[in-house]
């Protein structure tokens, strides 16, 4: 938990699931509220986190290692809680952040074979004690999100890397649900985009973020 005043809240799920989908609904729904927060993402959120964003996701990186490709990820969380999510929690607003750290558990520990214990390591030192109060995982598995987004992303390193590897996320996310059930909430994204934005803003209320 964290020890400022604003609340943090992070979507998660694989590529194609619906977050981005379901943060603008709820940024359109905190704006009528006149509810102040912030809404940002991972990799990224920032001018450094932006630039480092740029070489993970670039089509011509595919021979980066998984090592610095971790250490990249963790390396973009620091700066981006530096300059978005402290800053803004400390200030009271809710911060809703698409990705966080459970993207590496589940894409680099999980679906890369690095490891849960390596990628707990460097991401404690990564994050000190931003972890988010809420995290909801949208649960739908990689063939049904493939299907919904087939064509986009042609030039996206992570895309390139195959059914295989994201049904490895997916086990991955599934096992992290397991693991933090007080913290992640899983919400079915099977369902239609107005079903699922009312669960999730069922949810933040229950779990007292507005
Ligand atoms: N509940 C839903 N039912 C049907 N289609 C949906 C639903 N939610 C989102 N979509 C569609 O699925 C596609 C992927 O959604 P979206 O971009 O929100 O996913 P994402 O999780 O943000 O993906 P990424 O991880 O690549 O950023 C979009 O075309 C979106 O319109
Ligand atoms: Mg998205």
């Amino acid at each position: 938990m964290t020890k400022e005043n604003g609340r943090f809240v992070t979507f998660e799920g694989c590529d194609g699931c619906g977050k981005s989908t379901q943060l603008k609904l709820l940024s359109e729904y905190l704006q009528q509220e006149q509810i102040e927060h912030i809404f940002t993402r991972e990799p990224g959120g920032g001018k450094i986190s932006e630039a480092i964003r740029e070489i993970l996701l670039s089509g011509k990186n595919a021979e980066m290692g998984d090592e610095c490709e971790a250490l990249l990820y963790a390396a973009s969380r620091a700066q981006h809680i530096k300059d978005r999510v402290q800053p803004a929690l400390r200030e009271g607003k809710l911060v809703v952040c698409d990705r966080y750290v459970d993207s590496s558990f589940a894409y680099q520990a999980f679906a890369r074979g690095l490891g849960f214990s390596f990628i707990e390591k460097i991401n404690a030192f990564a994050l000190e004690k931003f972890l988010p109060d809420v995290t909801i995982f949208f649960d739908l598995s990689p063939r049904e999100a493939f299907a919904r987004k087939k064509g986009a992303d042609a030039d996206d390193r992570l895309e390139q890397a195959g059914l295989a590897f994201h049904e490895r996320v997916y086990e991955g996310y599934l096992s992290l649900c397991e693991k933090y059930p007080e913290r992640i909430v899983k919400i079915d994204a099977r369902r239609s985009i107005e079903e699922i934005a009312k669960e999730v803003l069922s949810v933040l209320k229950a779990r007292g973020c507005f």
